[in-house]
Formats: C-alpha cells, sequence, structure tokens
C-alpha cells in the first residue's frame, strides 16, 4: 500500500500567500497543513508516501519536509507542470504508484478520523475504491454522494445545484490499481481539469466495488482563510498542550493552555489560551487571546490579537486597536509609525485585503 499526497495547485483562494508558497506549507497551529496529513498516513501503517508538487512552490514543500525522516517514511517527489486536476495528479504519478493500491489524500485536508479504520476495510473487502464523506449543511459547494443502504457508492456529483444528499466527498481516497485504467478513459471537464469524481462516477457505472465512509469526526478544508482560522481554532482547542520553553517576565500572565518556544522572550504580556508561540519571538505590552497562532522570530508590540494566525518573522507594532480573524504571511509589517498619525501608509501586495475601522 503506498500514499500520494497532493501538495500542488494554484492556491487562488489563499492568494497572496500563495504566490510566494505552497499552501499546504502554511502552519496551522504552527506546523504546516501537508504534515498533519503525512503523519496521519504514517500513523495507519503507510510510509511509502508520493508527494505531487507543482514547479512553481514544489522547492519549497521539499526543503521543508525532506525525505522522510522527519516522519519515519520514504517520501517521493512528483512534479505536475500543470494543476490540471486531481486526476491528472494520479496519472502523472504512476510511475510511482505502479500497480500498488494507494491512499491519495489532498495535501490541504485535514480530517480528526483515524485512517486505519478505513484501511482495513478497503484492503479485507478487495475494494476497488473507498470514498470518505462528511455530512455539510452546503452541499451545493462540494462534490456530493449518493449511498446505498448498504454503503455502495451510487452516484457521484460535481456542485449539483440539486443535491442527492448532504453528504460531501472528504479529500481522502483509497483506490485500487483499476483506477489508472479509468482515468486513461476520461476526458477533461467543462473547467479543463481530469476531474477525480469522474473517474470514480466511471468505476460506478462499471460496476466496481466502490464503498462509502462517514467520516465521525471533523473534516477542514483548509484552502480558504477562514477555513484556515476554523483549522487553527481546532487543532489548538483539541491538541495543544502547555510547554513554555521561552522566557515569561514577572509582570506577564499567561492563563490556559499555552505552549511558548524556546528563545522566546515575553514583557509585560497577557496570553489567553489556547496560544502557540513559536521560537525566538519577542513581545511587549501585547494581549494574546485564544486561538491565536504565532510563527518563529515574530515581533509584537503594544498589539492585541486574538484568532489569528502570523507567519514568521512578522512585526506588528503599536497597533492600538485589536486585531481579530486575521492570517498575516511571513515577514510583514503592521504599525503605526507616528503617535497621532495624521495618514495611513501602506506597501500591500497582489490580492491582499485590509479592513480598517471607521473612526467613531
Ligand atoms: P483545490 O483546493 O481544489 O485546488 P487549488 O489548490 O488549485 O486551489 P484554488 O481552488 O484555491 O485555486 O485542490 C485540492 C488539493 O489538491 C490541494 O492540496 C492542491 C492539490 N492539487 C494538485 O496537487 N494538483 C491539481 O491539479 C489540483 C487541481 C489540485
Amino acid at each position: 500500500m503506498k500514499a500520494l499526497i497532493l501538495s500542488g495547485g494554484k492556491g487562488t483562494r489563499l492568494r497572496p500567500l500563495t504566490y510566494s508558497g505552497a499552501k499546504q506549507m502554511v502552519p496551522v497551529a504552527n506546523k504546516p497543513i501537508l504534515w498533519y496529513g503525512i503523519e496521519a498516513i504514517v500513523k495507519s501503517g503507510i510510509t511509502d508516501i508520493g508527494i505531487i508538487v507543482s514547479p512553481e512552490t514544489g522547492d519549497d514543500v521539499k526543503a521543508k519536509t525532506g525525505s522522510g525522516e522527519l516522519f519515519g517514511a520514504r517520501i517521493t517527489y512528483i512534479t505536475q507542470e500543470k494543476p490540471a486536476g486531481l486526476a491528472h495528479a494520479v496519472k502523472v504519478a504512476q510511475p510511482f504508484l505502479g500497480d500498488s493500491p494507494f491512499v491519495m489524500y489532498l495535501g490541504d485536508n485535514l480530517i480528526q478520523d483515524d485512517l486505519e479504520g478505513f484501511l482495513t476495510k478497503f484492503t479485507q473487502q478487495q475494494l476497488d475504491a473507498l470514498v470518505l464523506l462528511r455530512e455539510v449543511e452546503n452541499p451545493s459547494a462540494f462534490g456530493v454522494a449518493k449511498v446505498a443502504q448498504d454503503g455502495r457508492l451510487i452516484q457521484l456529483v460535481e456542485k449539483p445545484a440539486v443535491p442527492p444528499s448532504n453528504l460531501a466527498l472528504v479529500g481522502v481516497y483509497f483506490f485500487s490499481p483499476l483506477i489508472h485504467q479509468v482515468i486513461a478513459n476520461i476526458q477533461p471537464s467543462a473547467r479543463g481539469e481530469l476531474e477525480i469524481t469522474d473517474a470514480i462516477q466511471y468505476l460506478v457505472t462499471q460496476q466496481a466495488n466502490v464503498q462509502a465512509n462517514q467520516l465521525s469526526g471533523w473534516w477542514l478544508d483548509t484552502g480558504k482563510k477562514d477555513d484556515l482560522l476554523e483549522a487553527n481554532r481546532i487543532i489548538l482547542d483539541s491538541y495543544l498542550a502547555t510547554a513554555v520553553e521561552g522566557e515569561v517576565d514577572a509582570r506577564s500572565q499567561v492563563i490556559g493552555r499555552v505552549a511558548i518556544g524556546a528563545g522566546s522572550r515575553l514583557i509585560n504580556c497577557t496570553v489567553r489560551g489556547p496560544v502557540i508561540i513559536g521560537r525566538d519571538c519577542y513581545l511587549e505590552n501585547c494581549f494574546i487571546g485564544p486561538y491565536s497562532s504565532i510563527y518563529d522570530q515574530v515581533t509584537l508590540i503594544d498589539t492585541d490579537i486574538d484568532h489569528s494566525v502570523i507567519l514568521q518573522r512578522t512585526k506588528v507594532v503599536n497597533i492600538h486597536q485589536r486585531i481579530v480573524d486575521s492570517l498575516i504571511g511571513q515577514r510583514a509589517f503592521l504599525g503605526v509609525a507616528e503617535r497621532r498619525p495624521k495618514a495611513l501608509r501602506f506597501m500591500v501586495g497582489d490580492d491582499c485585503r485590509v479592513e480598517l475601522m471607521a473612526a467613531v
């Protein structure tokens, strides 16, 4: 059994962060999203892992993730020249996958359920495919499944106007090598991509043995800012353990579950967990509210922040309004330069979004 993780794609919904790096490497609770998937796969006993990367962001993924020693796995990187669809990614990976069955995992997805139970079902029942489903409130935004009483998949429809159920297709699939023959026979969809839903539907039409299983825990697709913040909230809530390695001065207060990395210093700050602060950060006169993740080498001075994610080496200084629900990229500077500024001064990259409060 092998695994294929898809870490290519365009990441348009997470711009501007995806101009400079892969969206799968954006940290959630200070760990790249992709690594959660790798860990879940290794935990299920699969250690031969292929990772699909794009030519633009592949080097970043490789440099940080390495060849697998970090995870007790062997990682093979496979470059997909163009993001031509999930089934196209499988096609590109065929030399790596050979005739092995495999689990395919979308690199920007996180699921709470362990994979072991699904893997056992897939192998013991010798299925051609096993797809995972989750109930959602707005099925029209997803690939939606119609399932028989016995768990057999009857139909898959991509973003249907009239959904046949409220069961959305989660980004984790198990396939036998039969999928390669199917992918060789499908055509690109209206949006020009080789769709994995078309491939699975083809299997169903061919009477292949395709089953569906519902997840019992959460499923998070981190492809958009608010979803990423929600993932950060849930991961901090579920897994964060208190671990203070950095220095916290006597005037600071640390309440609840808080992790502070080595080399970080907090001076006159209040931190109300769950919060994670990375290594070598400097925080002075700050309030850090619940569900915030602050990555390495960040400087925060006179800053009040809540339910936000800040990436490495960013500086936030003298903003006397609470910052909430924010995702701030690497090496950014946000600050008020003068005591009573008469004007605002910006250098904002493409596709950024800055929301200021009206003066009252
Ligand atoms: P999506 O999130 O559906 O696509 P995307 O990454 O292009 O993002 P956006 O819609 O914001 O432009 O992709 C799901 C996952 O699969 C994600 O981790 C990227 C990956 N992927 C590939 O590796 N190759 C592909 O051809 C596509 C379409 C996606």
